[in-house]
């Protein structure tokens, strides 16, 4: 998502069209949700609690990210602490947020941010892994007071309606960041600019919302076009997006007489990188396996029985997993490229949801 930063010298905005922000701040004063690194009335923002929350927030809800946040920073006060931690155990505390370049990448930052310190300004915070346009943007408004405004999909969703913006996104995006830029230049916006963006953020996710957005309790309803013109439950408007593809795949649930579970960790790069895993097969896409083809490539020969499947959706695919269970006296973990793990443990084991999903089943938990 593109960032906004303003020109120095305050322009008006073309056509008259202007951004109501004391009512938007007004309303955020009274009704700002009370967010875990959001700083309380008069206290600064922490921008280490600012970074992480923005690196969380990226593709995940607000409500997924909250226990995540506070775990971490029990785990992880500050920033050298996080620097200071091995990998796999960042991965663990990340482990069913998904999107797992993110924590890699968080990590990374940490060590460079351990010894530089922040840099306040959105060029700068680019520089580090993992932060793009939009994260810059709303970090430096958020945790220095910048005056740049960050686009992400709630903000544009309240700018395309404020201006009743026809053009369907993602090619909207052009006008929406545009209109975002003089919005910008506005006083009451560089007064306030990180509890400004934060209210564009609240307000798309609880009044400006996609179906049935709340018009009679918005801030901004007197200026919106949308609402004027009775358009505001159909816009934004979206390009029709290609359906996901659908990939298929199968996961052995291998126990020992002990009920150890073979586990093995995923390459270092890809998708789930470096995650832990059930053994199973490549996740190819169009063609589900066979169950003989699936045997074919279990870690060992034993009385293997299909116990269900599991689907899992991701941003690029949908999946569909058939999970094989078999037993066997022993096995050498290390010879089949794993690890072990007693059963009734791998609660505490760092799994990525869709393996979640998969050990559910064959435990035969809800
Ligand atoms: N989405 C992205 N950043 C956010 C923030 N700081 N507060 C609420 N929602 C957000």
């Amino acid at each position: 998502m593109p960032a906004i930063m303003p020109s120095p010298a305050p322009r008006s905005p073309p056509g008259g069209a202007a951004l109501a922000w004391p009512a938007l701040l007004a309303w955020y004063d009274r009704a700002r949700r009370p967010l875990p690194w959001r700083a309380s009335s008069g206290e600064t923002a922490d921008p280490y609690r600012v970074w992480l929350s923005e690196i969380m927030l990226q593709q995940t809800t607000v409500a997924a990210v909250i226990p995540y946040f506070v775990r971490f920073t029990q785990r992880f006060p500050t920033v050298a602490a996080l620097a200071a931690a091995p990998e796999e155990e960042v991965l663990a505390l990340w482990a069913g947020l998904g999107y797992y370049a993110r924590a890699r990448n968080l990590h990374r930052a940490a060590k460079m941010l351990a010894t530089d310190g922040f840099a306040r300004m959105p060029a700068d915070l680019r520089r580090l892994p993992g932060i793009g346009a939009y994260t810059a943007a709303a970090i430096a408004a958020i945790a220095f007071g910048v005056p740049a405004l960050a686009v992400d999909g709630n903000v544009a969703r309240v700018l395309a309606r404020y201006l009743a913006i026809m053009t369907p996104l993602p090619a909207a995006m052009a006008e929406i960041t545009a209109a975002a830029a003089n919005f910008a230049t506005a006083a009451a916006f560089r007064a306030r600019p990180g509890d400004a963006t934060q209210a564009l953020f609240d307000l798309g996710a609880g009044i400006c919302v996609k179906s049935t957005p709340r018009c009679p309790e918005c801030p901004l309803q007197e200026g919106c076009m949308a609402r004027r013109r009775g358009l505001a439950t159909i816009l934004p408007r979206r390009t029709a997006k290609a359906p996901r593809p659908e990939r298929f795949g199968a996961q052995f649930w291998l126990t020992d007489a002990q009920g150890a579970v073979l586990l093995r960790r995923r390459a270092a790069r890809g998708l789930l990188a470096g995650m832990v895993e059930l053994p199973g097969t490549v996740w190819r896409e169009g063609r589900p396996w066979a169950e003989a083809e699936a045997l074919a490539v279990a870690p060992l020969k034993a009385e293997w029985r299909k116990i269900g499947a599991v689907r899992h959706v991701f941003t690029h695919f949908a999946l569909t997993l058939d999970v094989y269970a078999g037993a066997v006296a022993a096995f050498s973990a290390a010879d089949l490229g794993g690890f072990a793990r007693p059963a009734a443990a791998l609660a505490e084991e760092a799994l990525p949801s869709v393996m979640r999903k998969c050990v559910r089943m064959a435990t035969g938990a809800a």
